[in-house]
């Protein structure tokens, strides 16, 4: 497949394109999603840059800050962005402030001591730099390489009072003296071991230390590196409880709290001293030699230095994406491109750093986690860094190769926890099915893929799948599954087995279009239909006043012995015990959400799944129901696809509609602009794909055409170089015309209500004739994205899906719902 030279292609695509009048990166706004539990990463990054570097607060701090007024504590170098875990990284804060008249034992140490709040309005966040003053009128400003830090702080001229001249400690004003101190602690407070070193005359100081993951199991260890310019230094030493020793090392155990300080003389110019902090996974002295190769010089200018190349690596990132507004609001393209500038912060590339295993492989880390990456982040990562998308699919076949299992989620070297089914089998699918090839093992990917779905691991709360001994014998995952092979969390059942059911279904895929293995695909596809076995046909919901929601036939909890159990539809819902359903042993038979939502969950099976429900007419009833009445709750992963699956009931329009009803009354460009924890740019790439008009179902080659919500966009492939133009005419920025009359692929008349990937990969023109209501465009059976079954009257459900692997244009799918 098409791995051509595609990086110098794309630049040369780049060049080639007119310039817009305003920098993309003025709409990049790092700050939106960093409270009420978004817990976006908001400091300086590279795109998927190891180091990561911003305030921490003391409080709500899993992305290290968050706009509210919480005190902030340290500034640390890395970060993961959007996780619902506990807080990550931010190992070995350092903090600059001034001793009151100069003592250093009237500094503070402990970051409970040390928190300060900020001076309001002194945040400034921009790609590739981060900025805030705090109440000690200390200044700070940080940047980024891949593998370094490199923080300018400003000092007052005197020791005199902050703000007011009434602490007694500050009476007298003399020249102030410097002082910064690295702690040996991370952000969820998980060290063990750990040491620090200070060299009295360069001042360098190196550590390391044995930390927690967190969102997962064991440990990892971590090293740094920090030099010091722009003062002389006056005093150095170490910091253990609190307080200020002599002496140039430490050596601390999981109950000292400590590290090392210097206190520094007047600095030579603009009263500011310049860190910088090199990190590795490996040793301190590659935490120096990353230093000192990537920032080798550090003088004040390099900051400013390091800031224009961080943005020109993100501009290059976002580039490949044109957009003609058409009068769309400033708050909509703030929303757009921060989504995509969000869903590229991570996975870090943290390759050369790996201690686990010797490897020429890339190691990516921070997949925080697939189960809710695989859906959209991974998806657009393929469609706009193809490049980078091929080196993750790598690292994950990588981890397989050497850990025995993919992972579900994965941080800081560790395993982290499975929520569902093995979903990095869906991210393997989708790479395969859209191109993506350079070096990529596929029949170990296969081999992998297999694992999942045969062999039970010892722990199955960390990778793999539990309970497969009942998936193969009763076709479904039971409430209180027996399981003697291995160990795992049992709650579930329901949101289990229809994730192994999608994850058997794109393993089909692949054993037929890859492998060309006839009789697993046969094996596969049977499997993918066990999201049925768990359907009780006669079961209802209720609201929680008593009221009938009128809908018949809902997934629900089943015995080892085939009887059935029971799950009100509507609990975890928004609407009961939203929280009932997290990943802890009395959680229940769903994921952090409700039998409703699961019960939308076959993405491959859509056409049985419509019928299953009643056919077309009361299948549509009842996704307007689920989006209208409360039951969706849209900041989660799992939501995303409900919002296009109109589409396979030949309504594309009422997508677009909903599309508009959560975009941007959810998702927009206030610090609290995302309904859920972003979790590495999920709620990102969901707005991102979503204004784009063409959201992906994950492990298919299928993407849902909307319209865009705005008047156009291009995207240049980076392996090809073809730029493909999604145009609207009749565009209006008030949305009143957003349903689709007509469509054109390229001059010829387009009828399906759905693309594939070949439109990316070859370039060309979408031209979408958009309306104030809603057409019969895409609404024939032939027009809808393909699926299974069902073809016989009697809803059986035997298969042909050859459009995927297709070279030519795809087949029509074939389906029998009905038309409205
Ligand atoms: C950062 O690392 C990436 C590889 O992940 C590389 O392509 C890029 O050039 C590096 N950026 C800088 C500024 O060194
Ligand atoms: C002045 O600062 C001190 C110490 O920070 C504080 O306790 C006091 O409330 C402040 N007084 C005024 C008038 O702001
Ligand atoms: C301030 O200076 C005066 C005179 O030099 C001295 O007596 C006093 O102790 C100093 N105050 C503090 C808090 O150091
Ligand atoms: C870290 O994990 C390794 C491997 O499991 C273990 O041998 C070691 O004791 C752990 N170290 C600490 C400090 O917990
Ligand atoms: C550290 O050394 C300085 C200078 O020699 C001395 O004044 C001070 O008392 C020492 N502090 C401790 C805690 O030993
Ligand atoms: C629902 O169906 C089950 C069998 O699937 C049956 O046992 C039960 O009695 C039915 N319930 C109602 C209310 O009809
Ligand atoms: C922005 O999005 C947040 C989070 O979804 C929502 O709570 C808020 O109401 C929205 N604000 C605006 C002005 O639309
Ligand atoms: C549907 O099922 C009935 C009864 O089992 C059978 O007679 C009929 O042939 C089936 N129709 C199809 C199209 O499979």
């Amino acid at each position: 497949m098409m791995h051509l030279l595609w990086w110098s292609l794309l630049s040369a695509a780049v060049l080639a394109q007119e310039n817009d009048q305003r920098d993309i990166l003025d709409y990049v706004d790092p700050l939106i999603g960093t409270i009420n539990g978004g817990h976006v990463f908001a400091g300086a990054s590279l795109p998927f840059g190891m180091a990561k570097a911003v305030a921490d607060v003391d409080g709500d701090n899993q992305g290290g800050f968050t706009s509210d007024d919480s005190p902030i504590k340290g500034f640390s170098h890395m970060h993961d962005s959007g996780t619902g875990g506990a807080s990550s990284l931010g190992n070995f804060p350092i903090w600059p402030q001034i001793c009151p008249n100069n003592d250093i034992t009237k500094c503070k140490y402990s970051s409970y001591e040390r928190q300060t709040l900020r001076e309001d309005g002194s945040v400034k966040a921009h790609p590739g730099y981060f900025a805030i003053g705090l109440d000690t009128q200390i200044h700070a400003e940080v940047s980024v390489s891949n593998r370094s830090a490199l923080y300018r702080f400003t000092f007052p001229e005197s020791t005199a009072p902050p703000s007011n001249g009434t602490d007694p400690t500050f009476a007298n004003s003399t020249e102030a003296a410097p002082h910064i101190l690295v702690d040996l602690i991370d952000l969820p407070n998980s060290r063990d071991v750990g040491a620090v070193k200070v060299d009295p005359k360069s001042g360098r100081m190196t550590g390391w230390g044995v930390f927690s993951p967190s969102f997962g199991v064991g440990n990892y260890s971590s090293y740094f590196c920090a030099d010091f310019s722009g003062a002389n230094i006056k005093a150095s030493g170490i910091w253990k409880q609190g307080f200020p020793e002599n002496g140039t090392s430490l050596d601390a155990d999981s109950r000292v709290d400590g590290g090392a300080w210097l206190q520094f003389e007047k600095p030579e110019e603009n009263q500011q001293i310049m860190v910088r902090v090199g990190l590795s996974f490996i040793s301190s002295d590659q935490a120096c030699s990353n230093a000192e190769r990537e920032i080798p010089d550090p003088k004040l200018s390099t900051l400013e230095e390091l800031v224009k190349t961080a943005q020109d690596a993100w501009r290059e990132k976002l580039e490949v994406v044109k957009v003609v507004p058409g009068g769309a609001s400033d708050m909509l393209l703030r929303v757009f491109w921060s989504g995509i500038y969000r869903t590229m912060i991570s996975p870090q590339d943290y390759t050369g750093e790996n201690p686990l295993w010797e490897s020429d492989e890339p190691y990516y880390d921070s997949y925080y986690c697939i189960w809710d990456s695989f859906r959209s982040i991974h998806p657009l990562l393929t469609l706009l860094d193809p490049y980078s998308q091929t080196l993750m699919i790598r690292t994950l076949l990588d981890v397989y190769r050497h850990e025995g299992k993919l992972p579900d989620c994965r941080m800081s070297f560790c395993k982290g926890y499975t929520q569902g089914g093995s979903n990095a089998d869906v991210v393997l699918v989708d790479s395969y099915l859209k191109g993506i090839d350079a070096g990529i093992d596929w029949d170990l990917a296969y081999e992998a893929m297999l694992s999942d779905a045969e062999i039970e691991p010892p722990n199955w709360d960390v990778e793999g799948r539990g309970g497969l001994a009942s998936w193969k014998e009763l076709g479904y995952i039971p409430k209180n599954d027996l399981d003697g092979v291995g160990k795992g969390t049992k709650t579930r059942s329901i949101s289990r087995t229809v994730e192994y059911a999608y994850n058997d279904f794109v393993i089909a895929t692949f054993a037929r279009d890859h492998q060309h293995d006839e009789a697993a695909y046969q094996k596969y596809l049977q499997r993918s239909g066990n999201w049925k076995n768990l359907f009780k046909p006669n079961q209802t919901s209720l609201l929680v006043d008593g009221e009938d929601t009128g809908f018949v036939g809902f997934l629900q909890p089943k015995l080892p012995d085939g009887s059935w159990d029971f799950q009100d539809p509507i609990f975890c819902s928004p609407l009961l015990d939203f929280t009932g359903c997290y990943l802890n042993p009395s959680g229940g038979e769903t994921y952090e959400g409700p039998v409703w939502l699961y019960t939308f969950f076959a993405p491959g099976d859509m056409a049985t799944l419509i019928q299953t429900l009643g056919g077309g007419e009361t299948f549509v009833k009842r996704l307007e129901f689920f989006h209208d009445s409360g039951l969706c709750y849209i900041g989660d992963e799992q939501a995303f696809l409900k919002v296009f699956l109109y589409h396979y009931a030949g309504r594309p329009g009422l997508s677009s509609k909903r599309a508009h009803s959560y975009i941007p009354a959810l998702f927009n460009d206030t610090v609290g602009g995302i309904p859920g924890n972003d979790d590495s740019g999920a709620m990102g790439s969901f707005a991102a794909l979503t204004m784009m008009g063409i959201f992906p179902n994950a492990g298919q080659d299928v993407y849902f055409i909307t319209p865009p919500f705005f008047e156009s966009i291009s995207i240049t492939n980076g392996a090809t170089g073809k730029t493909a133009t999604i145009q609207n005419v009749n565009y209006d920025p008030e949305f009143k015309n957003i349903y689709i009359q007509e469509a054109k692929l390229n001059g010829q008349a387009y009828t399906k209500n759905w693309l594939t990937h070949d439109f990316f990969l070859e370039g060309g023109t979408l031209e979408l004739t958009l309306g104030p209501e809603e057409s019969e465009w895409g609404a024939n059976v032939e027009d809808v994205p393909p699926s299974l079954g069902p073809f016989g009257a009697n809803g059986t459900s035997e298969v042909e899906r050859r459009w995927y692997s297709s070279e030519k244009a795809p087949e029509p799918a074939r389906m029998e719902i009905g038309v409205m």
